[in-house]
């Protein structure tokens, strides 16, 4: 589920595999390997834990000017030297790395087996390397060895392989996980990630599902699962912008968090997006007549974790100002729930990555059942962006740290232009769309001013970080805040973190409060606040600490809270771009105090890339 590089070229591999491999650290692994040849035989050398692991495990010479890379995100098999990839054949023959997950592989293990390969790892992957072996028997060529075995497999991959008897050949193949080609002068680069290719090639072919690609440093070929020769465009890919350096920064998460005043003003094309005159938003890529929105009388939403959050404030803000009912779902449970797709639903799929196994095969059953996706997508070019029949790019720029914090503010931005222009084609008149726009352009600013609290919030960090377990309450448009901040906290703290609704208080998480149960309050202006108020005073009544972050200046807020975040006032139907703010900070900074891996967390990965 992690990353794959493979290289064949002039220079030597290593270091453009294991420069690869850092490009691709951020998405979260815990183990990586290396094959290369080396006179007339493969060298895999792996490890588990961090990359410097392994580059201290390589030779100090590997002249070697092919080779291919991996970093695993255990999913059958622990964390070991051993599981790691790449995989070899029995006899030297093949080596392979994989993403993704190979359902039958219990049934093809015991086979090969039975014909005699000795297994070496736990992993359902090695399977890979056999078969292929298996079936370079004499009378079919790699390729045809590597489609046969494919033929075999279910379930998903990405794989690169690489031969002894040909040292001047790479296959990759995709089904389910990304593949990319590289397309060099004299050389070639395979990763699951075009941030792999920096320095080399900015020339790429995306592999679809099924396909596969025979490389050599001169030529490639891309031929389908029948071995049929396809066409495929070489597209342009914007290297610069896929690299991200941390810079000033100490983490990837803190500079994304700092970064979100630029993102969101981007999500908005600078202003191109917003059609001031007319008090309402442009978004050319939905390909959808102005005259098909009147036939949409309901929206679902698919998204997984903070995308789903994203999804519930865009909800909220569709439903409030175009009057269309929108569900939000969780694209795995709505995959499996034989979903009833219909003619005036629009659906709608939001992921930053663009590769999350769980939207993307959401997102096939409702285009097997007919339905129009649309995608709110940040990676140009991905999986899902290249799948969906139109959308939005959030233009967020890379978001490096596994923790997703612009990715969401982009995403809201855009759902709230979304819900502007539906709106505005219902009931939202002039007047009303102009406040809108207004209030939108003036959201950077006001994210830069709550980020002012950076400093407030590291002291506040220092108090709250002993804890076992923080609570988080909102109510209406916040509630998805609530739920957003505590998935923030328990991703990168490790302190567990539920978010609740204020109103739910009382019918269950409050017999949790006590003095060691810390709760963070969202209670913004209007007419909730009363209730937010009272629901405070339970809580302290039972000598729960408290954290209140508000945009109202009512002195009695003073009085309910142990501690008190003022930020800025906005629409408020924008505030929850602004609230979820200091829930960021809050995370980032006790993850800090605690001395977490801050961009990459235990047990996750940036992309899911499986089911
Ligand atoms: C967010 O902090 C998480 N790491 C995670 O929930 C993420 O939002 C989810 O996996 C969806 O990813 P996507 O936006 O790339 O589809
Ligand atoms: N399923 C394989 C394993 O557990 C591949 C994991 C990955 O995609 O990194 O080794």
């Amino acid at each position: 589920m992690c990353g794959i590089v493979g290289y064949c070229g002039p220079r030597k591999a290593m270091p453009v595999l294991i420069q690869g491999l850092r490009q691709l650290e951020y998405r979260g692994y815990d183990s990586s390997g290396v094959a290369f040849l080396q006179g007339d035989s493969i060298n895999v050398v792996k490890k588990q834990g961090k990359l410097v692991n392994l580059e201290n495990a390589l030779p100090s010479r590997a002249a070697s000017t092919i080779g291919i890379a991996h970093t695993r995100w255990a999913t059958h098999g622990g964390v070991s030297d051993e599981n790691a990839h790449p995989h070899l054949s029995g006899n030297g023959k093949v080596a392979v790395v994989h993403n993704g997950i190979i359902d039958n592989f219990v049934d093809l293990r015991r086979e090969l087996q039975d014909k005699g390969y000795e297994f070496k790892s736990e992993t359902d992957s090695e399977v890979l390397a056999h078969l292929i072996d298996y079936y370079l028997d004499g009378t079919r060529g790699p390729e045809e060895a590597v489609s046969a075995a494919l033929d075999r497999i279910e379930g998903t991959y990405g794989i690169i392989v690489l031969f002894k008897d040909d040292s001047e050949l790479l296959i990759g193949a995709r089904n389910g996980s990304p593949l990319i080609v590289g397309v060099g002068e004299k050389e070639m680069i395979l990763a699951s990630d075009a941030t792999a290719f920096i320095g080399l090639s900015r020339q790429a072919i995306f592999l679809d599902d099924g396909e596969m690609a025979v490389i050599s440093p001169r030529e490639y070929r891309t031929v389908n699962r029948h071995q049929q020769e396809i066409q495929k465009p070489v597209e342009e890919v914007d290297i610069e912008a896929a690299e991200a350096m941390k810079g000033e920064y100490e983490h990837f998460l803190i500079k994304e968090i700092m970064e979100q005043p630029d993102a969101v003003s981007r999500a908005m094309g600078e202003g191109g997006r917003l059609l001031k005159d007319f008090g309402t938003a442009k978004l050319g890529g939905l390909n959808l007549e102005k005259r098909d929105f009147f036939d949409i009388n309901r929206i679902h939403i698919l998204a997984m974790g903070t995308g789903y959050y994203a999804g519930m404030v865009g909800a909220g803000m569709i439903e409030n100002l175009a009057r269309i009912p929108v569900q939000v779902f969780d694209a795995s449970e709505y995959r499996v729930s034989n979903p009833i797709v219909q003619r005036d639903t629009l659906y709608l799929a939001i992921s930053q990555s663009g590769e999350t196994a769980d939207t993307i095969m959401a997102v096939k059953e409702v285009q097997n059942k007919g339905g129009r996706v649309l995608g709110i997508v940040n990676v140009v070019g991905s999986t899902l962006a290249r799948l969906t029949e139109g959308g939005v790019y959030t233009h967020a720029g890379p978001e490096k740290s596994v923790a997703s914090t612009k990715a969401f503010t982009s995403q809201s931005t855009v759902l709230a232009l979304m819900a502007l222009l539906l709106g505005r084609m219902r009931d939202v008149p002039v007047r009303r769309g102009k406040e809108l726009v207004d209030a939108l352009l003036e959201l950077p600013n006001k994210i830069h001013r709550t980020l002012g609290l950076r400093d407030r919030i590291r002291e506040l960090a220092k108090k709250y970080k002993d804890y076992q377990s923080i609570l988080y309450m909102a109510r209406g448009n916040q509630y998805a805040i609530a739920l957003e901040g505590a998935l923030k906290l328990k991703e990168i703290s490790y302190i567990h973190a539920e978010g609740f609704s204020s109103g739910g208080l009382k019918h269950g998480p409050l017999a949790l409060i006590s003095e060691d149960m810390p709760s963070v309050f969202i209670a913004m202006d209007g007419e909730t606040l009363e209730k937010d108020i009272n629901n405070i005073q339970e809580v302290r009544a039972r000598k729960g600490p408290t954290l209140v972050v508000t945009d109202s200046d009512d002195p009695r807020l003073e009085d309910v809270s142990d501690d008190l975040l003022r930020i800025p006032k906005t629409d408020e139907v924008l505030s929850p771009i602004l609230t979820v703010v200091p829930m960021q900070l809050f995370a980032y900074y006790v993850a800090l105090e605690l001395g977490r891996e801050i961009d990459q967390p235990r047990n996750l990965a940036k992309s899911v890339t499986v089911e």
